[in-house]
């Protein structure tokens, strides 16, 4: 954000000589109109936060403890319980949300997270690890090109629903850590662990695995 900036301009003195108490009377009224501007360009110099500014830690990646909110959608903000998620998907789209300050890690796009609810006899035992009575979460970026990855469809190389990056058609299973199925992207989606708090889910611990594309788009 911007600093206000400020243009002063002051007469300068015409050729005509003035009295000198005039002279003097005159200096004083300039410096007292430039202390007060500049009293006021300072005002809010040491303010913590100044509007449009991001607050501290929303760019910092999911962290053990956080809160898992909704990023989307009519119940943005809001925390997620698994009663939040239908069985077998769509994944909803969260942010991590610091439980101490409340301060949702959205500055940052590669925090936003996939959360999608499977039966957890269909996922491996990795991934199972992981979850939460089925719910897995995963970082929505794709790791071949950095887009976000927003489909949930029908795999081009299974009978199985796969997540899938419509940038250049990769396929990511959530079953199985996410590897990929198809497509060009290079490597598995970043997974993130899962608990819960309090009945709504929370984050078990950072991110496993590189998080965000290995190539510009
Ligand atoms: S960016 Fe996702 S497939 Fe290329």
């Amino acid at each position: 954000m911007s600093r206000a900036s400020f243009n002063i301009t002051l007469s300068s003195p015409g050729s005509t000589a003035e009295p000198e108490a005039d002279v003097s009377a005159e200096q004083t009224r300039r410096t007292l109109l430039l202390g007060a501007l500049a009293t006021t360009a300072c005002l809010g110099c040491s303010a913590p936060a100044r509007a449009g500014e991001d607050p501290p830690g929303s760019d910092e990646r999911p962290q053990k403890g956080d809160m898992l909110v909704f990023s989307e959608g009519d119940h943005e903000g809001k925390l997620i319980k698994p009663a939040d998620l239908t069985a077998g998907g769509p994944p909803v789209h969260a942010w991590p949300q610091d439980p101490k300050t409340s301060v949702v890690r959205n500055a940052s796009r590669l925090n936003e997270i996939l959360i999608i609810r499977l039966d957890a006899a269909e996922l491996d035992e990795q991934t199972r690890a992981r979850a939460v009575d089925g719910i897995i979460a995963y970082s929505a970026i794709c790791s071949h090109a950095g887009c976000p990855v927003t489909a949930w469809v029908k795999s081009d190389v299974g009978d199985k629903e796969v997540f899938k990056c419509m940038c250049h058609n990769s396929e990511y299973d959530p079953r199985a850590s996410a590897q990929v199925v198809f497509g060009p992207a290079p490597r598995r989606l970043a997974a993130l662990p899962l608990a819960l708090a309090d009945g709504s889910l929370s984050v078990a611990g950072g991110f496993i695995g590189k998080v965000g594309g290995a190539q510009p788009g």
